[in-house]
């Protein structure tokens, strides 16, 4: 019998959770103004609000937390990291920031102008914030089989190449000063990017004088998908499909809270030189000198033995195993899931398991609140309250997706949880047809509201 995987690691410090009654949740909840963000942690028993700066770090991490050198220019610590990054990514250019928003503000200060069109793959939230906070457009190109939740496609975070030629060929290159590949594509599942499709987008790019740039906050994730679903890789190992993924692409934001499985830190990588030399000097401005970028010396420690390990062929099998077995729980249940089951969450179809509630009052917000009350589980609307209002016309956006999101930090929870989850969605999958009322916005902030809406019941 050929053996099954299992997680290379053992438990050596453990975190109690409090396991709360109904009645308390009905009534955090309700002063939390029905927004999952407002809660504290202690109220939470299964977090899966976010896989992002909520890994656990490893003992060979913590000693690099030890190690870390604190001084301000030129640490060990720095030194330490771009060795790892000129090592895996390739790339000659590294400047690192305190996350990957911080990233974004800075690559963007740099590049992006007033009036300026930015193509990509369902850019992430902080992403589109940061692009249209600079009066600049987002157009996103993903595919359309990654708004069709219940049909298989292996590569649904791909790029359509005949919607990315449309935007190229109706604005001036001048205009479009990068194109956004998001590795793993968050917005549409955690669904990864084929490596035709990155060598594809990056050809295009570059004919039409347009720089490929990833968002690689999932990118080796996303390396494992290609070796796992397309041919040709099935030999290669993670570290040298990183390499060639970042080999088409002229530069990257990280967020190194997710595949470098660190609490804080982010980075740029380039490979022009002037291009560094003027996000540079937002850098300093924003984030600190360039040896530190807004992070303590360990944190740079951490992060780049992080990078190492979250690049491992068995950790990710585990770690993305984890995500396929509670997708699987929920088909079992007949429970409509994105699929397949991306790399760092599922996606529950709102639309599909509330169909008796109207869009106008929030589905997949309602399907997160039932579910917290239900079992004390914290999952993530990624529906119309994070969509935002148009800029213009300040209507609400309704996006194809409705989706609630189970995101699973890195190396926490057990498959025991996972059963507890599925059965708290299935109880609610059960009286599903009862749920006609949902909720209605009372208080919202101008942009990215979802931090800080405030909701009543309808
Ligand atoms: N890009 C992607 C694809 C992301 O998923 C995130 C964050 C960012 C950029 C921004 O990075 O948080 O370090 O500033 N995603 C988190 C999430 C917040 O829950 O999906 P950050």
């Amino acid at each position: 019998m050929e053996l099954p995987y299992a997680e290379p690691y053992k438990m050596k410090v453990i975190e109690p959770l409090y396991r709360s009654s109904r009645q308390e949740r009905e009534q955090w909840i309700k002063e939390a103004r029905y927004n999952l963000f407002n809660l504290k942690s202690e109220q939470v028993f299964i977090d899966l609000l976010t896989d992002s700066g909520t890994g656990a770090m490893s003992q060979y991490q913590w000693s690099e937390i030890m190690l870390g050198d604190e001084s301000y220019a030129g640490s060990s610590s720095f030194f330490k990291l771009k060795n790892v990054i000129t090592q895996l990514l390739d790339m000659p250019h590294f400047l690192p920031t305190h996350q990957g928003r911080a990233a974004e503000n800075v690559l963007f200060s740099a590049l992006i102008k007033e009036g300026d069109i930015v193509p990509g793959n369902s850019h992430f939230d902080t992403t589109k914030g940061h692009i249209e906070y600079r009066k600049a457009r987002a157009i996103d190109c993903t595919i359309d089989e990654a708004c069709n939740t219940s049909e298989f496609h292996p590569f649904k975070g791909n790029i359509d190449l005949e919607k990315l030629e449309e935007v190229f060929k109706k604005y001036p290159s001048d205009k479009i000063p990068l194109c956004i590949i998001t590795v793993t594509c968050n917005t549409s599942g955690g669904q990864p990017v084929s490596m035709e499709n990155i060598r594809e987008v990056s050809a295009l790019c570059h004919k039409y004088g347009v720089m490929p740039i990833f968002d690689a906050a999932r990118f080796a994730e996303n390396a494992y998908f290609i070796k796992t679903r397309e041919q040709g890789f099935e030999n290669k190992t993670i570290k040298e499909i990183v390499k060639e993924m970042f080999s088409y692409v002229e530069g990257a934001t990280m967020s190194s809270k997710k595949d470098a499985i660190v609490n804080i830190g982010g980075f740029i990588v380039l490979r022009d030189k002037s291009l560094f030399d003027k996000a540079s000097v937002f850098n300093i401005m924003y984030e600190g000198y360039l040896t530190y970028g807004g992070l303590a010396g360990r944190d740079l420690g951490a992060l780049a033995q992080g990078l190492m390990e979250g690049t491992e062929f068995d950790y990710l099998e585990a770690r993305i195993g984890q995500v396929a077995y509670l997708g699987e729980k929920l088909t079992q249940s007949g429970i409509p899931i994105q699929v397949p089951t991306g790399g760092h969450a599922v996606f529950v179809d709102a639309k599909k398991f509330l169909p008796n509630l109207p869009k106008e009052e929030y589905q997949a917000q309602t399907l997160a609140i039932e579910l917290y009350i239900e079992g004390g589980v914290r999952g993530v609307e990624i529906g119309t309250l994070l969509a935002d209002r148009n800029p213009v016309t300040r209507e609400n956006r309704y996006p194809q997706l409705e989706l609630l999101r189970l995101a699973l930090p890195r190396r926490v929870y057990t498959n025991n949880h996972m059963d507890y989850i599925a059965a708290a969605l299935k109880n609610i999958w059960d009286r599903r047809e009862s749920i006609t009322k949902g909720f209605r916005i009372t208080s919202e902030a101008p942009i990215m509201r979802h931090f800080t809406v405030e909701l009543e019941r309808v």
